[in-house]
């Protein structure tokens, strides 16, 4: 009998759905909530909101798309960790109350660990164990995946994720969020040499994004004098503000090339390390073009085979719920309708 999943992700500021059979994705339906964009950040209360309003529909398109009724689906799976306590409960509570009224069996998911496997969805598949690259807004992590349902965390940052890194750069050159994506756009016409932003030295497969932030900050306060990353600033706004408009291209192109240079140098770390050759990457961050050529150019000189989802998988998606959940699904691991949504989990398992 084909097992039949409806998988939903709320644990931020989309609102998704999916709905996948044996392991094959029929749909993946998602609401992106613009209402954040002029606060320069996502603000919980109003995502909790668009998650209400937002769901339903949903759902329903999700069904739709996929040709599958509710009475045929074998299970329901939510993003039960981490995120918005406010966002998670939305979908929780609507997972929760779909199993209670279809008489069905729960199933709940670690957003993180979904983002990996979300490299179990194409044909062409890693084989395990494999380490995979989780490139977030929220985390920045080297996973060791060993099955579909066993995975360690080798590697994670100490203070700033990746995507934040690139979120806060936009924030600072006047960029609206969420700036990654602007970043990747604006990097494609400039200068990756043109300005030298500083590799931190940390010890390990840690990573660590604060400094640059800094040295970026201090970086454009002093604008216009010259490339320093120092404390002493000369710029008044309006010659920032200059410095900016003529340069942002090679400053957007530099930032991204030492964001990734710090990104690929612990990966190689990694793969050094353990010996492991099948190189994946997920989250948001891994739909930036220039990683996505990097890991695919360093692969090739290292001898390894490298994964990268397509970009529908990449940023928060429920179709890397449906999947995790499938595997889950395989191994009996249902939880009861008591279960409550964490905004923070242990990531092993
Ligand atoms: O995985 P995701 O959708 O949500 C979280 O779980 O955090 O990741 C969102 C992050 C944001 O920081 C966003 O700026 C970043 O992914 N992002 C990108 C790109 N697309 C999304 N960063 C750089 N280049 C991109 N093309
Ligand atoms: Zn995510």
């Amino acid at each position: 009998m084909p097992v039949t999943i409806l998988a939903i992700e709320s644990s931020c500021d989309e609102t998704a759905a999916s709905v996948c059979v044996d392991g094959r994705i029929l749909s993946n339906y998602i609401a992106t909530q613009k209402v954040h964009e002029k606060y320069g950040g996502v603000v919980p209360e109003l995502a909790s909101r668009a998650h209400l309003q937002n769901i339903v529909p949903v759902v329903d398109l999700a069904l739709k798309e996929s040709g599958c009724s509710m009475q045929s689906l074998d299970a329901i799976a939510f993003t039960q960790a981490p995120g918005l306590i406010g966002s998670l409960l939305v979908g929780a509570q609507f997972a929760k109350s779909m199993a209670l009224a279809l008489d069905k069996p729960l199933i709940a998911v670690h957003h993180m660990q979904a983002h990996v496997l979300a490299n179990l969805i194409p044909d062409d598949k890693p084989d395990f164990p494999f380490l995979c690259l989780t490139v977030s807004g929220g985390h920045t992590q080297i996973v060791l995946c060993t099955s579909p349902t066993t995975m360690k965390v080798i590697g994670e940052t100490i203070d700033d994720a990746a995507g934040e890194a690139f979120d806060k750069t936009a924030k600072l050159l006047g960029l609206p969020y969420p700036g990654g994506p602007l970043i990747d756009k604006y990097a494609a016409n400039g200068n990756p040499n043109r300005f030298a932003f500083p590799e931190p030295q940390i010890a390990g497969l840690n990573f660590s994004f604060s400094g640059l932030k800094t040295s970026i900050l201090y970086f454009l306060q002093n604008a216009g004098s010259s490339n320093v990353f120092k404390e002493a600033f000369t710029a008044t706004a309006e010659e920032k503000q200059r410095f900016i408009d003529e340069n942002l291209a090679d400053i957007c192109a530099s930032v991204q090339h030492r964001i990734i240079s710090i990104l690929i140098n612990k990966v190689k770390k990694a793969a050094k390390e353990t010996g492991i050759k099948d190189i994946c990457i997920a989250g948001g961050v891994s739909a930036n073009s220039g990683l996505r050529k990097a890991l695919k150019e360093t692969g090739d000189k290292m001898g390894w085979r490298t994964f990268i989802p397509a970009f529908e998988y990449c940023t928060d998606n429920a179709a890397m719920i449906a999947i995790t959940a499938y595997y889950k699904f395989l191994q009996n691991d249902f939880v009861s309708l008591n279960i409550s949504p964490s905004p923070r989990a242990a990531f092993d398992m």
